[in-house]
Formats: C-alpha cells, sequence, structure tokens
C-alpha cells in the first residue's frame, strides 16, 4: 500500500484516459467554435459569495458540496474551489464590463470543477465539464439553438442514444405562487413523505419534484405541475423553444418533474441522460436559462443561458457502450540501432526528424537490435529507422513495419521519404489489432 494516494473522490488521468479526455476537449472546442463561441478562462476559485450569491445558498452544491479554502490572513477574503463555471463566467461579464459588448457574448470554458460531493460511480469530487454561456439573448431560438449544440456534441463523441428532458420552470411573475401551492400540497401528504423530504420541503420543495424514493415518485404524480402553472409570458417562450427545436429536428422528452440543482434558473431548464437510466448519478450533462444572474452578481438586468456537460460520465457512458477507445497513431518511426551501444547517434537522427515536424521515438536504451524492433511494432510505429555500418556512407536501412519492407534511404533524404510515405500509407488511420 502506497503511503500517499489521490485524495479520495478523485482520480489520476494516464495516459490513455487522459488522450480520451483531450479527444473530447477538442470536440468541445471545435463545435463551440463553429456556433461562434469563443474561450474564456476563468480561475478554479473565487471569493465564495460569487458561488453563494449566484448559485445560491440553500443548494446542495452550495450547502454542502462547497470546497472552502483555508483563509490566510493577510487577505481576510474566503475563497472557494469551482463547483461549476457559470457563475464565474457571469462575474467575469459583469467585471469587464462586456454588456457593452456586442450582445449576446458567447463564451466556453472546459476544465475541472470541484464539489465535495460523496463519491461513487460518475460522481467525482473533482471532475470535467464542457461549458458554453450565451448571455444577453433572451431566447428563445438560442435556447433551442444550445441545445442542439449539445445534442451534437454527443453525437460526435459517438454516444448513440441519449435523452434530453426539457422543462420551463418559470420566472420571478409566476414560479413564487406555484411553489408555494407545492409546498401546500407537500404538508398535505407530510405523513407520507420520508425524513430527508421532510427537511427540503420548508426550504426547498421544488427538490421533492426530481426525488427518487418511491413514494415521492407516486406522490408527484398528484403534484401540481408547473407547466400548468407558467404566466403567458412564460408559456409563449415555452412554447417557442419547443417550435425551435422542432424545427432544426432535436428530438426531447417533456419533463414537468425536471427542476435544477441550482437557484439560478428561470424558464428553459434541460438535462441529458443515457437512454433508459435516469438514475440521478448519471447525467450527463444538463443546462438552462439564468436571466436573474448577472444582476444578482451586480450587473444590469440581462439574460442568458448555458450548459455544462460533464466528460467524466462521457467517458464512462462510451466505456460501457463498449464503443472502441479512440487510437492514438503511433510514431511515424523509432530509431533503432544495430549497435546498442551507438545511442549519440540514433538520437541525433531522432532529433533532425522531430525538428521537421515528425513524431519519433529514438530507442535509447542498451537493448538488442530484436528487442528495439518489438517495441517499435508495440508502438505501432509505421518505420523502423535502422542505424548500422552503412551510416559510414551516409545511410540507413527504413523498414515499413507494416508492409514487411526495407530499404536503403540516405540520411540527407530520410525526413522527405518519411513524409511521402506519411501520406501515401495513411499512417495513423489504421486501428491497432
Ligand atoms: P450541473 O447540472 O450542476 O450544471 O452540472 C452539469 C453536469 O456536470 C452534470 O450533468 C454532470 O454530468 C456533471 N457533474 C456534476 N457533478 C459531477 C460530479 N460530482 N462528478 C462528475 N460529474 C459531475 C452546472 O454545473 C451548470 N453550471 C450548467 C449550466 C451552464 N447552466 C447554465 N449554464
Amino acid at each position: 500500500m502506497p503511503a500517499y494516494r489521490a485524495p479520495r473522490g478523485t482520480r489520476d488521468l494516464l495516459p490513455a484516459d487522459r488522450v480520451a479526455l483531450a479527444r473530447l476537449e477538442r470536440l468541445a472546442a471545435d463545435l463551440a467554435a463553429r456556433y461562434g463561441y469563443h474561450p474564456i478562462e476563468t480561475p478554479l476559485f473565487e471569493q465564495a459569495a460569487v458561488f453563494e450569491r449566484g448559485i445560491g445558498a440553500v443548494t446542495d452544491v452550495v450547502e454542502k458540496e462547497l470546497f472552502l479554502l483555508a483563509p490566510r490572513e493577510e487577505d481576510g477574503e474566503r475563497w472557494a474551489l469551482r463547483p461549476e463555471p457559470t457563475a464565474g463566467i457571469v462575474r467575469a461579464y459583469v467585471q469587464h464590463g462586456m454588456q457593452t459588448w456586442p450582445q449576446p457574448v458567447k463564451l466556453t470554458m472546459t476544465g475541472q470543477m470541484f464539489r465535495y460531493d460523496r463519491p461513487q460511480a460518475g460522481r467525482y469530487r473533482s471532475f470535467w465539464q464542457f461549458d458554453v454561456e450565451a448571455i444577453g439573448d433572451p431566447g428563445p431560438a438560442v435556447d433551442a439553438e444550445i441545445i442542439e449544440l449539445a445534442s451534437r456534441f454527443y453525437a460526435a463523441t459517438g454516444l448513440v442514444d441519449v435523452t434530453i428532458y426539457l422543462n420551463s420552470i418559470g420566472d420571478a411573475a409566476c414560479r413564487p405562487a406555484y411553489v408555494a401551492e407545492l409546498a401546500a400540497f407537500y404538508r398535505e401528504h407530510v405523513g407520507e413523505l420520508p425524513a430527508l423530504e421532510k427537511a427540503r420541503l420548508e426550504r426547498a420543495p421544488l427538490r421533492l419534484l426530481d426525488s427518487k424514493d418511491a413514494r415521492v415518485v407516486a406522490l408527484n404524480a398528484t403534484a401540481p405541475k408547473i407547466t400548468e402553472r407558467l404566466c403567458d409570458a412564460c408559456a409563449a417562450h415555452f412554447a417557442s423553444v419547443r417550435a425551435h427545436l422542432d424545427a432544426v429536428g432535436v428530438r426531447y422528452v417533456l419533463n414537468p418533474y425536471l427542476v435544477r440543482g441550482l437557484d439560478y434558473y428561470t424558464r428553459t431548464a434541460f438535462e441529458v441522460y443515457p437512454a433508459g437510466d435516469e438514475g440521478q448519478q448519471s447525467a450527463l450533462g444538463g443546462g438552462g436559462r439564468y436571466d436573474g444572474l448577472v444582476e444578482l452578481l451586480g450587473g444590469r438586468p440581462t439574460p442568458g443561458i448555458g450548459f455544462g456537460l460533464g466528460l467524466d460520465r462521457i467517458l464512462l457512458a462510451l466505456d460501457e457502450q463498449a464503443a472502441p477507445p479512440a487510437a492514438e497513431p503511433g510514431p511515424i518511426a523509432v530509431v533503432v540501432g544495430a549497435d546498442p551501444a551507438a545511442t549519440a547517434e540514433r538520437l541525433r537522427i531522432a532529433t533532425t526528424l522531430r525538428a521537421a515536424g515528425l513524431v519519433a521515438r529514438a530507442e535509447l536504451g542498451q537493448r538488442k537490435l530484436g528487442k528495439q524492433l518489438e517495441a517499435a511494432a508495440r508502438d505501432r510505429a509505421h518505420f523502423a529507422v535502422i542505424v548500422g555500418d552503412e551510416l559510414a556512407d551516409g545511410q540507413v536501412q527504413v523498414r515499413d513495419l507494416e508492409a514487411g519492407t526495407q530499404k536503403l534511404v540516405a540520411v540527407d533524404d530520410l525526413v522527405r521519404e518519411l513524409e511521402r510515405a506519411r501520406t501515401s500509407h495513411h499512417h495513423g488511420q489504421a486501428q491497432p489489432s
């Protein structure tokens, strides 16, 4: 048992996992750019108040899961690791006067978030999100555009069969009366509520709607539904979001019980689950509209909408789907040698290849040529450049490890030869056997 281990709820991403995550990061960045989102990077920590005010003090994320940093005397501030990106991005929007930029300001960020959650499968204390935010557009068309972007991202990852659940949770005009009606409904049935739900009833009655407890699920079937209590403006907005989704061919399932875990949401709310699995741990992503958040964090009243997609969970779902891992191409060449001690020559030739932009590995150990060639094949290198006696005449042997052929090539021609082979042989496109 090693003395030191990664903290509970975190994990090291070893190369295979890091490569898989990097693929999702690239997909996210490419797709977001295609839809006109610009990258932003905010600090991993903020004043705790940004999250307490933004996300809401009476939410699990703030109340139970916020990673507070031990304060240092000199700064008399309370800091917290970011549990999500939206509050920090909106803080940056206000701080940098982005309301004077052409609206909407469309921003994207992919990075690590921190929640002091109870660790379990798919629930980590440090996890990755792909986030987009469109700030300054009241919708409803942009709502549909964002949901379509999310659905395109899942498809691009290779995940088949995800379900998008959609709801409108109203706004300051219609939600308070609904919440009061809902709380009254639960109070009438308080005897049927388990302890946890009873405790939540007075503080956050909406949260009971997405309870997974069978008794509450049964009770909820008769509870008043927000979609039947929307004010005219929210109802018209919701109808139009749906019409726009239909226009772009995005399939979704209406779910009047969908409420989000963060307080800043208004109107459009959505979550994505693997088909057939709506367990609370498995949301692959979620988002919605937050028309009051900019003002809450000190800006002028400004609407906004965005999503956060959980990359760790997408990777787990891809594993479960047994999708073949994305194979990284091996090096174009491994430079090996008949004289195990001639490491300087091998290093020099590999250095020349790398300086020309080729991916090359040099065999710098002292093992025999046969072992070096075996390792080159294991690396899925396309060629072995064999440095031997011919070097005295300025030549090396180039063995095509896939075709099994070999020829003499002048060292001066090596870069050109490998470049040509790389394009004509489609290096890196074959799947490993
Ligand atoms: P969220 O629903 O709290 O929303 O998180 C979004 C996604 O992050 C979840 O659906 C899940 O896939 C992933 N996630 C959350 N917690 C964990 C965890 N402990 N371990 C692994 N994955 C996790 C937000 O964070 C909002 N900021 C989304 C948003 C952006 N709304 C508007 N703009």
